[in-house]
């Protein structure tokens, strides 16, 4: 069995819950998948291998990310030697020093393949971002990132389920959408509210919950099947509070795992995270 291709490590990947996600529309076919808050886009490469859809539409509102998409996908070729180029550099200059300037680098020039190194290099994959939009997160000196000769396979299998059948956006998920119609299906995954209001802003921007909101109303005004990966729990815990009953059709809890952090104080905590299905059909 092949592996679906995973170029971007991201932390929050939907890449181990995408089968799962996925079994919901029980087979049916869409015109165009839209997944507007795609990061590593786990849940386009999964359904690009599984034919869920004729196109795709990959946006982030990370302007670098998009643009790494759109690279990715056009011409896999140079975003692999770029990425190779990048990451030979930190062993003549030494890990450290090197991971600091690609960082300084990217801060001042939003370069896609600086951002693809640091994801690939940065502790737990996880980007964060200070006040002004600069990348802030540290290296992780125990790695050295993806090898390029891996990151050149996921790149060009990525390429392979894509190309000329996707299109990439980047800007706000409402206008990703804005032309997603009944036989589309539109797959959300924006940041979460405690990653949004919390005192630990994970990605470059937050999405207030109203706006997620407004966005669910104009998709379901539209009658536009959806899916939204939002909150969860681990334990008895729960992150944010459900949301509006009038906006959803059914709402499962999928399991993702066990909590690290809740294995480290010694407790075996699931954590569960919440799938809503709009009041549409998706099967
Ligand atoms: C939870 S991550 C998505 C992870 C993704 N499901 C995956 O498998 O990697 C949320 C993404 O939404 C993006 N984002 C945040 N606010 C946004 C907005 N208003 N419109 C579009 N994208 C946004 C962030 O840059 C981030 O990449």
């Amino acid at each position: 069995m092949t592996t679906t291709p995973h170029p971007i490590p991201y932390q929050g990947s939907k890449r181990r819950l995408a089968g799962a996600i996925l079994a919901v529309t029980r087979g049916r076919r869409f015109s165009t998948m839209y997944e507007p808050f795609a990061g590593s886009a786990a849940m386009t490469l999964a359904a690009a291998s599984r034919g869920v859809a004729e196109r795709h539409v990959v946006g982030d509102s990370l302007p670098a990310l998009a643009a790494l998409w759109e690279r990715i996908v056009a011409a896999p070729g140079a975003p692999a030697d770029a990425y190779e180029l990048l990451w030979s550099g930190q062993l003549a200059e030494g890990g450290r020093a090197h991971f600091a300037r690609v960082r300084e680098d990217y801060n001042r020039t939003g370069d896609p393949i600086g951002l693809l190194y640091l994801l690939a290099r940065c502790v737990k994959n996880a980007p964060r971002f200070g006040r002004e939009g600069a990348f802030n997160q540290s290296a992780d000196h125990r790695r050295r990132g993806m090898h390029p000769a891996r990151m050149r396979r996921q790149i060009a299998g990525a390429s392979v389920l894509l190309a000329g059948r996707t299109t990439t956006f980047a800007g706000d998920a409402a206008a990703c959408v804005d032309r997603a119609g009944r036989n589309d299906l539109v797959y959300l995954d924006p940041p979460w509210q405690g990653t949004t209001e919390g005192d630990d802003p994970r990605y470059h921007q937050g999405l207030p919950r109203a706006r997620l909101e407004m966005l669910l109303e104009a998709l379901n005004r539209r009658g536009v099947p959806w899916l939204l990966s939002y909150d969860g729990r681990c334990g008895e815990r729960t992150y944010g509070a459900p949301l509006d009953r009038g906006l959803w059709g059914a709402r499962l809890e999928l399991p993702a795992g066990r909590s690290s952090q809740s294995t480290l104080a010694g407790r075996a905590e699931q954590t569960v995270e919440s799938l809503y299905v709009s009041p549409q059909a998706v099967c």
